[in-house]
């Protein structure tokens, strides 16, 4: 059964919601402005108030947002999307950071991240662009580590060989495999005295993760992000790997991409950072992700600078969001705001009829209990 909030009905009416809960009062039936109400009292309400009443259908409101499976018209190449994956402490942020000659670590609270971050690397050697995804390493973040998985081309699983295979370097494991992503495996820290890289080999072994050396086909490079031992290396392995993929894609159409990562920061409103799948995002935009829509204020590259547009694979940070999405929601351009609207309002209904689902269904199993 669809429903609307009374606000939301009056907005599409463009009457004010104090009429609506008037009429509704008439009728005997008291409501707040931000009550719901069904699909049928809403009709009665709209066409009292002299309105036509159009009902869409679930399929028409998503119909057409993410074309994904036509992808005929992808004939650019792109570069590859990299996420960096493994245990908590293990080296993922020192070793971007190597790569990108920054430094993140320093400046993360208590050094564990927090959140993904997400930046564009440029190969010294090739001149190509690869795109990194940092994710955090605290079991706490898994479930947006298992998205991190679904934006990404290739896998870096980051194991410290002082340490070894750890339960998050299994989860990493298994979300590559899951997503049916190629892993290059990152031995980090090599330069300690007590390094066991052949170690790492061996516990690999055990999750079916089998490195050339011991027959298989993953790529493995012994690096140190703290010494920079080998991060050329690893950059090529990169570059081979993505060779392989043939990645392509279309510029020349409206955005689609995959929200990373989104805050309400306090003074420039609700920030995403978004990655750029598909299309190019410009500043005018009118932008859909989950249950949030906006207009595109001010898009700002991962080196903190403004930019007009935003291309595939490049991360970006969008202002202009009414509210902060989630991470893992998909982005999407719409021709207006009507539609927007429509789109947001539709998955933001669906949204609290799943979450009053699943209150009523612990309430069963509480009932359950207790009898
Ligand atoms: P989370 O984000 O918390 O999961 O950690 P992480 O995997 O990003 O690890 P991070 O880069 O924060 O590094 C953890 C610690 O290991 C820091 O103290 C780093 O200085 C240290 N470290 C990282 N790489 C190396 C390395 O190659 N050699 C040595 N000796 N220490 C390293
Ligand atoms: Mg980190």
């Amino acid at each position: 059964p669809e429903a609307i909030t009374i606000q939301e009905l009056a907005n599409r009416m463009s009457e004010r919601a104090v009429d609506v809960i008037r009429l509704l009062m008439k009728q005997g039936a008291m409501h707040k402005i931000t009550d719901v109400i069904d699909a049928d009292t809403a009709q009665l309400i709209t066409e009292e108030m002299g309105h036509s009443v159009k009902r869409v259908a679930a399929s028409d409101v998503e119909e057409g947002l993410f074309d994904v499976v036509d992808d005929s018209t992808d004939t650019e190449p792109r570069s590859p999307v990299v996420t960096v994956m493994g245990h908590v402490d293990h080296g993922k942020t020192s070793l971007l950071d190597a790569l990108r000659h920054a430094n993140v670590v320093s400046g993360e609270a208590g050094g564990i991240t927090q959140h993904i971050g997400a930046y564009q690397v440029t190969s010294p050697e090739s001149g190509k662009k690869i795109t990194f995804i940092d994710t955090p390493g605290h079991a706490a973040f898994t479930a947006m580590r298992a998205r991190g998985a679904k934006v990404t081309d290739i896998v870096i699983l980051v194991v410290a060989a002082d340490d070894g295979v750890m339960p998050q370097t299994v989860e990493a494991i298994n979300h590559a495999k899951a997503a049916k992503v190629p892993m290059i495996v990152a031995i980090n820290k090599i330069d300690k005295p007590d390094a066991k890289p052949e170690r790492v080999r061996t516990e690999l072994l055990q999750h079916e993760v089998q490195v050339e050396s011991f027959g298989g086909e993953v790529v493995d490079v012994e690096v140190s992000a703290k010494n920079k031992t080998n991060l050329d290396k690893l950059l090529e392995m990169i570059a081979l790997q993505a060779e392989l993929l043939d990645l392509k894609t279309n510029s020349e159409r409206p955005a689609e991409g995959t929200v990373i990562e989104a805050k309400l920061d306090r003074g420039r409103g609700p920030v995403a950072t978004v990655l750029v799948q598909r299309g190019t995002l410009k500043v005018g935009d009118i932008i859909v992700a989950g249950a949030e829509m906006g207009r595109v204020r001010a898009l700002i590259s991962d080196q903190g600078e403004n930019i007009d547009e935003a291309g595939p694979s490049v991360p970006v940070e969008v202002l202009g969001f009414n509210g902060p999405p989630e991470a893992g929601d998909r982005l999407a351009v719409v021709e207006n705001e009507a539609r927007a609207r429509q789109v947001t309002s539709y998955r933001a209904h669906q949204k609290r009829e799943n979450a009053a689902a699943s209150i009523s269904g612990m309430r069963g199993s509480l009932e359950q209990m207790m009898s």
